[in-house]
């Protein structure tokens, strides 16, 4: 019965070739839809308002903080400008209690800007900042937000585990002045701590990691998640932007984050056991593409499955394991035979691999949707993805299926698509987005 249960699983998990085309195909028709109008598509393809990403030449002291994945990252760097590149980096990292995910926010706020003022006394002699200059800071908050301006805007809803009552504006046409702008409340939480402190760009953690992939690699045109969440951005024409009213930016391009994680078509391969999940979600309904892929949410899956096992074909024994019983407890599993075992990892390498190849299919779609899908190497175009997330990170097997599943979709073209691991860009990406659109203007053009 437990092996009929993982047959199953196996089959209605496939992801074939053929349906992963089906669903990239879908993913860049709801990116032009998401283009069009607010609200046009469940893909947001949200205006993050950076029309010029990083050349090498910011200069100074800049700040990051990097609030989303599993945890929280202040970051002082220094930027030494073309030649010298980034000169100094250091960090703290600060795991985010889980009661502050669903507190208030200006509990969550004044957590942070704690911690920050905690790092800030850390600085070295070497730290400098020309007389009468304030601090700036680059804030990485990875949650999907309505910008008004590079260092503006209001959070459209939480994801992931977070769910704070009093910052989420349903309304997706809410604008700032209905409520609270992000960087309004942290600004404030900055001054309840007594630091003088600017916040001078907002970015989504996609953002800051194209931003932070573009320094190093001139050919980086996007880049996604794969944490805890699951996420994408990518460098669009403003021309191609119908619902950008604002003037065409002299680059003559924006960088559009797309929640993709809100993604869903027909073509997806949904379980039971996504479905039941979904309901009992913090936001059912939604993040649908990101229930499937991400590091939040695959253990739940397993869990799940193992579950219905273990009622259905007495898999761990006469009872089942009281544990099992809990909502996100799956970690590891002890105590059990061989044979068992194996079922077990088959159950995480089908969910895994599912995962791993809608992953892939969703970057055809954003190679698709920039007309990089069919590049061949001999006309010289490289596109660069930079890769980021606990998931990508340490999941080998799931970042070999996703690189693998990914070259088998492009075919000949696979050479020019290049997938590289942005270590942490995203904090660097929002200090280097602080220095470029410094109060001070110290960038050399
Ligand atoms: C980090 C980025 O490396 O990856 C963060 O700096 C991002 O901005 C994070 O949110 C996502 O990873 P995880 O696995 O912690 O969700
Ligand atoms: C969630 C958030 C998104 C973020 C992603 C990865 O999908 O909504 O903004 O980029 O997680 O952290």
């Amino acid at each position: 019965k437990a092996l009929a249960i993982l047959r199953e699983l196996e089959e209605k998990c496939g992801a074939p070739v053929g349906r992963l085309r089906q669903v990239a195909d879908a993913m860049t028709v709801e990116m032009h839809a998401g283009l069009a109008s607010e609200g046009g598509s469940k893909l947001k393809m949200l205006i993050s308002y950076v029309d010029n990403l990083p050349t090498g030449n910011e200069r100074g002291w800049f700040y990051a903080l990097d609030l989303g994945g599993t945890n929280f990252r202040v970051l002082r760097v220094q930027l030494g400008g073309k030649e010298k590149r980034v000169v100094k980096q250091e960090f703290d990292e600060v795991s985010i209690p889980p009661h502050l995910m669903v507190a208030t926010s200006h509990e969550l706020f004044d957590f942070v800007a704690e911690a920050l003022a905690k790092f800030v006394s850390s600085e070295g002699e070497d730290f400098h900042l020309p007389p009468g200059r304030q601090r700036e800071l680059g804030f990485t908050f990875s949650f999907p937000v309505r910008q008004l301006s590079i260092a503006s805007g209001t959070l459209i809803k939480w994801t992931k585990g977070f769910s704070i009552e009093d910052a989420v504006k349903l309304n997706p046409f809410a604008v700032s002045h209905v409520g609270e702008d992000v960087v309004g409340e942290l600004t404030k939480a900055l001054e309840r701590v007594g630091l003088d402190m600017r916040v001078s760009a907002l970015v989504n953690d996609t953002i800051g990691t194209l931003a932070g992939g573009r320094y190093y690699h001139p050919d980086v045109i996007a880049a996604v998640i794969l944490g805890t969440g699951t996420n994408a951005a990518y460098v669009e024409r403003a021309h191609a932007i119908p619902k950008w009213h604002g003037l065409l930016p002299k680059s003559g391009e924006m960088v559009i984050n797309t929640e993709w994680g809100n993604f869903r078509a027909s073509h997806l391969p949904l379980t039971e056991y996504d479905q039941a999940l979904d309901v009992e979600s913090l936001n059912p309904g939604e993040q649908i593409f990101e229930k499937i892929i991400s590091g939040m949410y695959l253990g739940e899956i397993v869990r799940r499955v193992l579950c219905r096992m273990a009622e259905e074909a007495a898999f761990f024994g006469d009872t089942v394991p009281p544990k099992l019983k809990i909502p996100f407890v799956l970690r590891y599993i002890s105590n059990t035979s061989l044979k068992t075992r194996k079922v077990v990892v088959e159950v995480c390498d089908i969910v895994a691999a599912r995962g791993a190849r809608l992953s892939a299919a969703g970057i055809l779609g954003i190679l698709k949707k920039s007309g990089r899908d069919t590049v061949k190497e001999r006309d010289n175009q490289r596109s660069v993805i930079a890769l980021d997330g606990g998931l990508f990170e340490h999941y080998t097997k799931f970042r070999e299926c996703m690189e693998s599943t990914l070259k088998e979709l492009l075919g000949d073209a696979s050479d020019s698509v290049i997938i590289e691991h942005s270590n942490d860009g995203s904090g660097i990406g929002a200090a280097l987005l602080a220095a470029s659109h410094s109060q001070y203007l110290e960038v050399e053009e």
